[in-house]
């Protein structure tokens, strides 16, 4: 007999190398592949409680009840577990975060990964990584890159079976650190899965995709031999491709903020001056520069310098979603929060 509960953590992930379409959106199966590094010390921690006389699944976020939608969400993703593990239970999933939700970290990624975890724990299924990354795909496509650690690979696959991540460099490979320039903490307005759905509106996507197997070996590559400045080159092209094709769908979709472009541009500048940074976006205002451990420092002094950047937040490689005790599980929980690096 299974516990019937369980509490997992795990991290957000940033995308070198961005999921933007589905060839199935019910499937969340992806147009092209995407890499990400797990982004260490961010995390959301989730307890996964399936009790005989719940009629249906409760959820709630940072201590307070969900939204409808939100409900439904993983209520809709719990259905798929409830049908591996052949079971009518419905659950209390009760989840935190300690990072700023819905503007461009992406808290789908790191509340599906941990919610797969606990959640299949719990119905006492011992999924191996791969089924467990196919899992977190269903309820969000970017949480199959949080389940494994590191610096992390998604095969789009050619359909369910073989659409999962892995890892291609454990978080030790190398220091890079992501300092975040948050320029909002409101929620977006367009969520990224309405995104995925109007990417094909744009006349760019074809040429975004065709490309991509070519970004996804450069930046494949630029990890596995620490080269910082092909890093760079890539990341900032397939950052701005995505977003060339949110602006040029149907409807057009602006993430960016006037701060957004006030830290392009300063980290152009400031490469230009020597320093190693870079910079990539998700669907939200905010900046992930990417600099090295050593610069981490001066790097975060020099955003927050800049008007409009509200905060600055820096992460390292962070390692696999991974079980915890149920006491381990409060609020706001940076220790309970590292997963390794
Ligand atoms: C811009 O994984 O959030 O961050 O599958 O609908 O939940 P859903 O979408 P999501 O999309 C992420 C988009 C992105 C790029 C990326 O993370 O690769």
């Amino acid at each position: 007999m299974p516990d019937l509960t369980a509490t997992a953590v795990a991290c957000p992930n940033i995308a070198f190398i961005k999921y933007w379409g589905n060839r199935d959106d019910a499937l969340r199966l992806p147009t092209n592949g995407s890499i990400s590094m797990n982004l260490d010390g961010l995390c959301t921690i989730t307890r996964v409680t399936f009790e005989p006389d719940l009629p249906a699944d409760a959820l709630s976020l940072n201590g307070i009840p969900a939204s409808e939608p939100a409900r439904q969400r993983v209520q809709d993703f719990l259905a798929c577990l409830r049908q591996m593990a052949r079971t009518e239970l419905h659950a209390r999933v009760d989840s935190h975060s300690n990072f700023p939700t819905g503007a461009g970290i992406a808290s789908s990624a790191s509340a599906f990964a941990a919610l797969s975890l606990a959640a299949s724990t719990a119905l006492g299924l011992d999924l191996p990584l791969a089924d467990l990354s196919r899992l977190a795909r269903r309820g969000s496509g970017s949480a199959c890159r949080s389940v494994p650690g590191g610096f992390v690979e998604w095969q789009a696959g050619h359909g369910d079976e073989d659409s999962y991540a892995v890892t291609i460099a454990p978080p030790d490979h190398w220091a890079l650190v992501d300092c975040i320039a948050v320029v909002s903490r409101s929620h977006k307005g367009i969520t990224s899965s309405e995104g995925h759905r109007s990417a094909w509106t744009s006349p760019l996507q074809a040429a975004r995709v065709a490309d991509a197997p070519r970004r996804l070996d450069l930046c494949r590559r630029a990890i596995l031999d620490r080269d910082f400045a092909s890093l760079v080159d890539i990341i900032e092209l397939d950052s701005n491709l995505m977003h060339a094709v949110m602006a040029t769908s149907t409807p057009s979709l602006i993430y960016y903020q006037p701060a957004t472009l006030a830290v392009i541009q300063a980290v152009r500048r400031w490469r230009g001056e020597g320093l190693p940074v870079g910079y990539t976006i998700d669907a939200g205002p905010n900046v992930h520069v990417i600099t090295l451990a050593e610069y981490a420092g001066p790097v975060a002094d020099r955003l927050q310098g800049i008007e409009g950047v509200e905060q600055v937040i820096c992460a390292g490689p962070g390692g696999p979603a991974r079980l915890v005790s149920g006491d381990d599980a409060p609020s706001d929980a940076p220790e309970g929060c590292r997963t390794g690096g």
